[in-house]
């Protein structure tokens, strides 16, 4: 097959990547790295002929706004009309009243509305959210870490259920995917600075608002119907070396 990866070059994204081609099917790669800005859509229906599916990995870091940012990708994704779309998204994010999570539910929406047949695959949060959280909510030697209840994930199993994904057919919203194991992500940053030697204190912190209230309340961990994966974020941990 023919697999186009948007956002093939990030934490999700690299791993379909590399399991497509592992399988032996044709990877385009969709990002700025790439040479392809879908925010603008240039060099995307090029990059997109002859797809017979595409991936939407793709992500916005730092101060982006993911409502405008989601809406442009996803309408450059479409407009080459491929055969099959899938879209990675986050459990329950048409449950929490969160900026992110908006304009996930709202990518959901446009891609089920866009009329080309559509998987919605939704993940918990990546093992990789601990170093992801543990930098950017890091002032000096303090790293704030949200009082969270999360099933976390291995990205390469989110890899291989894109993969999974795309080679079937669509299926409109996929089950869930989630880790083997719930953690507490105050946990999950200690163990992963201890594993990575960075030094610095981990302060838990309750998160204001619906998502704070969500975090806590165990509004982030999947459906009981939830695939699993198979990695627990120990031994992820333990992988780092
Ligand atoms: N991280 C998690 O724990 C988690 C959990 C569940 C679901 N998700 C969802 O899964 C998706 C991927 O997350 P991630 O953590 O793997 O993201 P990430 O590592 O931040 O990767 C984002 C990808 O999008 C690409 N990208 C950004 N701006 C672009 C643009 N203007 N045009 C084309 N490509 C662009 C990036 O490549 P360039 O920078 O080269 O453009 C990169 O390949 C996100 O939508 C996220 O909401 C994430």
């Amino acid at each position: 097959m023919r697999i186009a990866v948007a956002g093939g070059t990030g934490r999700a994204g690299a791993q379909a990547v590399s399991v497509a081609r592992e399988r032996g099917h044709d990877v385009v790669v969709l990002s700025r790295s790439a040479g392809i800005d879908l925010t603008t859509g240039d060099g995307a229906a090029a990059a997109l002929d002859g797809a017979d599916v595409v991936i939407d990995a793709s992500g916005v870091r730092g101060k982006g706004d993911p409502a405008a940012f989601h809406t442009a990708v996803l309408q450059a994704l479409v407009a080459s009309r491929p055969p099959h779309i899938v879209v990675l998204s986050i459990v329950n994010c048409d449950r929490i009243d969160y900026p992110l999570y908006r304009a996930k539910a709202a990518q959901e929406q446009a891609a089920a509305s866009s009329g080309i047949p559509f998987t919605i695959a939704r993940a918990t949060q990546f093992h990789e959210f601990a170093p992801q959280v543990w930098e950017f909510a890091g002032v000096g030697p303090v790293h704030i870490a949200p009082k969270m209840r999360t099933q976390p994930v291995a990205a390469r199993e989110v890899g291989e259920r894109l993969v999974d994904l795309a080679e079937s057919e669509p299926a409109g919203r996929a089950a869930d995917l989630a880790g083997p194991r719930e953690e507490w992500l105050p946990d999950m940053m200690r163990a992963y600075a201890a594993a990575s030697r960075r030094r610095g204190v981990v302060v838990p912190l309750a998160l204001p608002g619906a998502f704070g209230r969500a975090a806590r309340g165990g509004g982030l961990l999947p459906s009981p119907d939830a695939v699993l994966g198979r990695q627990t974020f120990a031994q992820w941990i333990a992988a780092l070396g």
